[in-house]
């Protein structure tokens, strides 16, 4: 199975992805998360990408692009956890026999009260929200015992500057995996084990 996850920053993309990648067995891939490892290196590229990161700008599209080629060479089963990301990223990646793309559908302002809540460890593998879905211990990730921190891109404003990017770029990606009939739209507000049961449903597993 080869699954594509799309959404607005903050939708639930990486909380949906990391629940179906341990239950189904798939390769989870999430650039952002990659790009954000590098940064927390301090290498040359690294903080070239932390420019993109800071200001919620999109990292090049043949850079990105070239990086889930890397990582999904030889992998079978897969999740894409935001990309592509815009129209050049979706033609590039046209021979990769893509079973189905899930949107998630949240509005800025709920994505504005989520994020100021959400906590991530600091491997950034795994994600909270400080009442919605809590760690056992407050303020520890409960698989690697790491102190939760705050993304340094869930400033309101850099929030803003990824929703409008979305708007632009990745809302024709939306639309263009509806055209081929790929695309299935989820409601991003339900709570998040109705959001899982929906889209297990959509997948019959
Ligand atoms: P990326 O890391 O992908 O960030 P994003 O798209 O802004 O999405 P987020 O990770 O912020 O949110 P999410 O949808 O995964 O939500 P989550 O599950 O965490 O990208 C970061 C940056 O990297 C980009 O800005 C860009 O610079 C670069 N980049 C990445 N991909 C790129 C590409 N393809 N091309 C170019 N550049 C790229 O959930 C959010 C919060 O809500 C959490 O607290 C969670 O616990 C909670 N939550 C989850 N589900 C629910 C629910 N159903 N109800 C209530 N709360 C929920
Ligand atoms: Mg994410």
């Amino acid at each position: 199975m080869r699954i594509i996850i799309l959404g607005p920053p903050g939708s639930g993309k990486g909380t949906i992805a990391e629940k179906l990648a341990k239950e189904l067995k798939l390769f989870h891939f999430s650039p952002g998360e990659l790009l954000r490892e590098e940064v927390q290196k301090q290498t040359t590229l690294g903080k070239e990408i932390k420019q993109y990161l800071d200001k919620g700008e999109l990292v090049p599209n043949a850079f990105v692009t070239q990086l889930v080629k890397l990582e999904l060479k030889n992998k079978k089963n897969f999740i894409l956890d935001g990309f592509p990301r815009s129209l050049e990223q979706a033609k590039d990646i046209d021979d990769l026999k893509i079973t189905i793309v899930f949107a998630m559908d949240v509005s800025e302002t709920i994505v504005l009260k989520r994020l100021a809540q959400r906590r991530i460890c600091a491997t950034g593998e795994h994600t909270y929200h400080r009442t919605i879905l809590p760690p056992k211990k407050k303020g520890i990730c409960d698989y690697d015992g790491t102190k939760l921190i705050q993304r340094k891109d869930d400033k309101p404003s850099t929030i803003k500057e990824r929703f409008k990017v979305y708007r632009k770029e990745t809302i024709p990606v939306i639309q263009y995996f509806k055209r081929k009939k790929l695309l299935d739209i989820i409601d991003g507000t339900q709570d998040p084990e109705t959001v899982y049961t929906t889209v297990k449903r959509i997948l019959h597993t």
